[in-house]
Parts: C-alpha cells; structure tokens; sequence
C-alpha cells in the first residue's frame, strides 16, 4: 500500500509518459466520430433498410436516413468541390459499417480479379478502359474475345444451333466461359466479369459499399465473411439491360403471398436518395420506376435480366455456370441463358420437389436496379458499338452517352485527370453554371 501511494507521489518519468500517452488514446477513441456513411452531403445515398427476413443481418446504421435531399430537381449533387473527398481514385476507402465492406474499394473492388472480356483488336475499347478504370481506381485483366467462326463444331455444347444462334453470339459465349474458367482454373474466390464497351459512375466504390451492405443484407450473411458482399452469392449482376422483379414472372405471379419462395424473392434492399440513379424520366429498365420515390436504388433477387454487361461470380458460381451453360448444355445467346439459370434457381425456391425441376442448381442470383454498369455508346462511327451486332452503317454519333450513369466514368475522363468538377449527363446548362 504505501509503495503504491508512493509511486502516485512521485511516479517515475517512463510511467507518466504511459499515462498521459494512455489517456490521449482513450479521448481519440472516444471523441472519433463514426461514419457508418457517406456524408450525405456528397453523395445522398444513404438509405438502407432490406425487408424482413433480412433486417436482422442489416448492418448498424443501415436505416439511418439522410438529412439532406436536394434530389427534388433530380440534377446531380449541388456541386462538385474540389476540397470534398474524392469519390473515386485509389485515395477513396470508404465509410462503410461494419468496416470490413471498406474492403469493396481496393484495387480489384473487393473480389479477387476483374475480368474484362473483348476482342483484342478493339484497341480503342481497351485505352478507354484503361483510362476509366485507372482513374477511378481499379485494376483489370484482359480475357480475350473470340470469334464465332474460330469454334470448331466439336466443341459447341450439347443442344446448340449454332445457325440459330449466330456466329457473333457463339463468340460472345465462348469469350465469357473463358473469363469463368479462369475464376475456376486459377481457383479464385470470386471475380468481376465486364464487356468492354463498359462505364460507370465515377463514384462506383461508395455504390459498391452499398451494393455489399443488401447483398449481406438479403442472403443473410454471417460476419466477418471471406468476401465483403457476403459469403452465400453466386451471381452478383450489377450491369444489365433490365429486368423484372423475380415475383413478376409469369411462373410466380400467382402464388400465395405467404409462400415461401415468394417471402424469398420478394426481399429488397432500397437505396434512398441516390444521387448516382437518373432522373425519373431519365432512368430507363423494365420495372415501373414510377411507383417508387425519385433516385431510388434496390438490390434484389435476380428475377431474369437481359444483357450480361457486367457481373460477378463467385468460385461456386463460377463452377455452376461453366457446367450450367457450357459442359452439360447451351439452348441460346449467353445473356438469355445466364439468366434462365437464375430464373430456374428463384422460381423453384420453396417449391415442391416434383416442381422444382432442377433447381437452377440452387444458383443464388443478386441483381442491382438501376444497374450501375451500363454500355457506352462512344462518340464516332455508330458502327463500332457492338462486335456482336451490326448497326447503322454509316452514321456518326457526335457526343457519347451512356444509360443509366449519372457522373459517367467514360465522359469525365479529362475532369479526372484534370481534377475540375463532373460533369452530370443529365443536368441542364444552366444549373451547371451556377454551381
Ligand atoms: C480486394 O479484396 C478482396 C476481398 O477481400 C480480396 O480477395 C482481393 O485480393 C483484394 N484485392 C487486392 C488487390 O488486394
């Protein structure tokens, strides 16, 4: 007792070093402010909250509304300041809780590749992704497009017509399979597979932490997952052309509101106040955009979407899609069958065994509504949009446009390097100028 009283007297000088450098610790972690978000006032997408049976497994803060929504005039945020944190760039690293979904923003956005599949002699697509992808701080690979007529007869799946199909689509399979065989080859976790045609919002790392908190959300996921979107998806589809809600399918529609496969499909995660979703007359898909607040974004069970711009599987998924569409069969162009894999899989949840058909292979199947990829249409020749199709011989687009992409990656290229403010595809003159 009076040895302790005496060092309190007259502590020796490493033990009140210790002591003070103690107490700076304590108040720094108790005065840091927590961010499970956004600051709303950059990006006013702060809104989560995933219907029940999900929102047990929705991370804390994920119904936190936001104070501000300036959305009224469905322009883009109020301005972009030089001095706010950069949304894109490999300095972004995200707000996210739990901060294990931070991870959504590295170098290969959180899975372990990203895959870009195109033909090799379209180097103007491949300097664009360059460009883009670098810019907003990301890293890509290469997977060589093919073409139809390279494919030997022999190696055409069981079930394929390959007249009916077309050359170009048999292609545009073959260089997929060959990005999906590599996630399965090199075994890895999971991968992000885009066409190379592709853009995006330049604030595609803070909408991917978003996208990992409702994929956690509606899959149920346990913590400290492998992967920071969960550990049970196999296909996450964040760019596509559109689709329905799973329980619109003609398949679905009439079951009961208490049947268990509809409780499955039914689940949403809502993005709110989205500065990064288009205007209502703006936005275009295959839902009614209308029933629902301006700039409102979901995650949700897949239900059967067209085009497979941009995608992710993981090692699971990847295994079920290359036995799904390419060793056991190939019925049509490689989009239609992707999706009929998911439709297989939703439809047949809760259903009676000798209904169920083959269950998709139980494929678990997330998609993003509006989707945040979309295809560029580049300035220039219309001719050079697709390798697939051919389209208007001749006629030469003098802007580029993108669908869907609010703060386009592919038409703000020379505001990233430059460091000016974006530039919105969808705000008037005028409000540009103000701000
Ligand atoms: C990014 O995060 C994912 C998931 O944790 C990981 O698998 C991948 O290797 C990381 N990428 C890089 C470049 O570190």
């Amino acid at each position: 007792m009076n040895l302790n009283m005496g060092a309190v007297r007259n502590p020796p000088r490493h033990v009140t070093f210790g002591a003070v450098a103690f107490f700076i610790i304590v108040l720094f972690v108790v005065f840091t402010p927590r961010t499970p978000h956004l600051d709303v006032s950059r990006l006013q997408s702060s809104t989560g909250s995933a219907a029940p049976p999900a929102a047990a497994a929705a991370p804390a803060g994920g119904k936190t509304s936001s104070k501000t929504s300036s959305s009224g005039s469905g322009s883009a945020p109020a301005a972009y300041k030089s001095n706010a944190e950069k949304l894109y760039g490999n300095d972004y690293h995200g707000h996210s809780s739990p901060s294990d979904i931070n991870r959504v923003t590295n170098d290969t956005l959180g899975f372990s590749k990203i895959f870009v599949v195109g033909l090799p002699e379209r180097s103007d697509k491949r300097d664009a992704i360059a460009l883009t992808s670098s810019l907003t701080g990301f890293h890509v690979d290469w997977v060589d497009g093919v073409k139809g007529e390279s494919i030997p007869d022999k190696a055409v799946p069981f079930g394929t017509d390959r007249k009916k199909l077309w050359e170009s689509n048999l292609g545009s399979w073959r260089g997929h399979m060959n990005a999906i065989r590599r996630i399965v080859e090199d075994d890895l976790e999971s991968a992000l597979i885009m066409e190379d045609d592709m853009d995006w919002d330049v604030r595609l790392k803070p909408q991917l932490e978003r996208v990992a908190q409702g994929a956690r959300a509606l899959l149920g996921s346990k913590s400290n997952p492998a992967s920071p979107y969960g550990d049970d998806w196999d296909i996450l589809w964040l760019g596509h052309c559109g689709e329905v809600f799973p329980e619109l399918l003609d398949e679905n529609k009439g079951k009961p509101a208490d049947d268990k496969g509809i409780k499955y499909m039914q689940r949403k995660f809502v993005i709110e106040k989205d500065a990064t979703v288009p205007p209502l007359d703006k936005v275009t898909g295959l839902i009614d955009f209308k029933a629902s607040p301006e700039h409102t974004r979901w995650v949700h069970i897949t239900g059967a979407p067209i085009c497979t711009f941009a995608y992710a599987l993981s090692q699971k998924g990847a295994r079920k899609v290359l036995f799904d569409l390419s060793v056991d069969h190939l019925n049509g162009p490689f989009d239609n069958s992707l999706a009929w894999l998911c439709r297989r899989a939703v439809s047949s949840v809760g259903a009676p065994e000798e209904k169920a058909g083959d269950r998709g292979l139980d494929t678990k199947c997330l998609s993003v509504t509006p989707p945040i990829f979309f295809h560029h249409k580049a300035k220039g020749m219309m001719s050079g949009d697709s390798d697939i199709q051919t389209v208007a011989d001749g006629a030469v687009r003098e802007k580029g446009v993108t669908e869907n992409i609010v703060w386009s990656a592919r038409n703000n290229i020379r505001n990233m390097i430059m460091g000016t403010r974006m530039e919105s595809q969808y705000e008037d003159i005028s409000s540009s100028k103000s701000s």
